[in-house]
């Protein structure tokens, strides 16, 4: 078995790598295609779970951050800056610790899952809690670094985008062709246009015939693009994507409309129902987030708009360790402790399965 050498190293040809890139990698990517054998039997459809929450910080973040920051360094940069609901911020500053750099992270104050913030305290960021909203913080580090010599590390920086399309190539590579969908959240848009990208570059390249439908799934409470307008307060239990006034927002559009696919909006029911369901269905643990797109799928699956048996690819864009207050309050289960006796468990036990 040949080891894994990471993103820039298995994909050099297809990002703009020079030869004073770093080539720095903490392992991310080549993330698994996971079969879903138990909801394909519930929705008549092929799916697969593209699982990246298992990136080195837990989320998809990395493969777009591992090439922003290798250009910053190669660019002569000493800090980055981001405005996160919490994933950027970890991979920020977990890549720029590797590399020595500064990383700053403005967070929207008490809206970002404890996880998170736990991560990127312990990669050495310094973090500014902003009374405001995601949205507001991003106005706040664009400008400041546009100002000032802190390299800007959120999706709009073009390397976000060129290292996250990695992503749609593992998924032709590991389908053996392209999927006839790809489902996945949409929060400030970045993701989606990245796939669609990606999956375009693959097919110009003649390593697949079709571009997937693009199916994008914004948060009821947070869908700008959906309702066609800013949303000033958006609000959604998944706060990964408590988004109002995605910066992507025409890539989204364009993805959705060039492929056939669509964006459409979920409730925070819709998603909790999701986030259980792959949870106890198929042993996959995702944050609230991510489920947002297995509950598109299952809306449309159920408005009759997705083809019986199509071959669909849910992309679960981080890992449900990250937010855990949320997964113990969705289990609603009480505990109580009894003795340490096998007479206790045993009764405890077979009175639980009588229930
Ligand atoms: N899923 C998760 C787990 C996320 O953290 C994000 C975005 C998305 C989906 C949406 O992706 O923004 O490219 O449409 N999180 C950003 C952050 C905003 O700060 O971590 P997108």
């Amino acid at each position: 078995m040949v080891a894994w050498k990471g993103l820039l190293h298995a994909y050099r040809e297809w990002l703009p790598i020079t030869e004073r890139t770093p080539m720095v990698t903490l392992c991310e990517g080549n993330t698994p295609l996971i079969p879903a054998p138990n909801l394909s039997a519930k929705l008549g459809l092929d799916i697969h779970l593209k699982f990246e929450g298992l990136n080195p910080t837990g989320s998809f973040k990395d493969r777009g951050m591992v090439l922003a920051v290798a250009k910053a360094v190669e660019d002569g940069s000493r800090a980055v800056i981001c405005a996160s609901t919490g994933n950027t911020s970890a991979s920020a500053a977990a890549y720029a610790a590797r590399l020595g750099l500064r990383s700053i992270v403005l967070i929207p104050d008490g809206k970002i899952a404890y996880g998170k913030l736990a991560q990127a305290m312990m990669y050495g960021a310094e973090i500014v809690p902003v009374q405001g909203n995601f949205d507001q913080a991003l106005d706040l580090v664009r400008s400041i670094s546009q100002e000032h010599p802190i390299t800007l590390v959120n999706s709009v920086n073009p390397f976000r985008i060129e290292g996250q399309k990695t992503a749609a190539f593992e998924v032709c590579e590991q389908l053996g062709d392209a999927p006839d969908y790809l489902a996945l959240p949409v929060g400030n848009a970045g993701n989606i246009t990245a796939y669609y990208k990606g999956f375009s570059e693959y097919r110009a390249a003649g390593h697949v015939n079709f571009v997937p439908k693009m199916l994008g799934f914004e948060a009821e409470g947070a869908a700008a693009i959906v309702r066609g307008e800013p949303i000033p307060e958006p609000e959604t239990l998944a706060t990964a994507i408590r988004i109002g006034n995605p910066a992507s927002w025409n890539g989204a559009v364009q993805a959705a409309q060039e492929s056939g696919g669509v964006i459409d909006s979920v409730t925070d029911d819709e998603i909790l129902a999701a986030y259980k369901l792959l949870a106890r269905e198929e042993g996959v643990f995702c944050e609230p987030a991510s489920a947002a797109s297995l509950a598109g799928l299952i809306k449309r699956r159920a408005s009759g708009v997705l083809l019986p048996g199509a071959r669909v690819v849910c992309v679960l864009t981080g890992n449900g360790l990250k937010d855990s207050d949320i997964a113990i309050q969705a289990s609603a289960l009480e505990l109580h402790s009894i003795p340490a006796t096998q007479e206790a468990v045993l009764q405890m036990i077979l009175q639980t399965k009588g229930e």
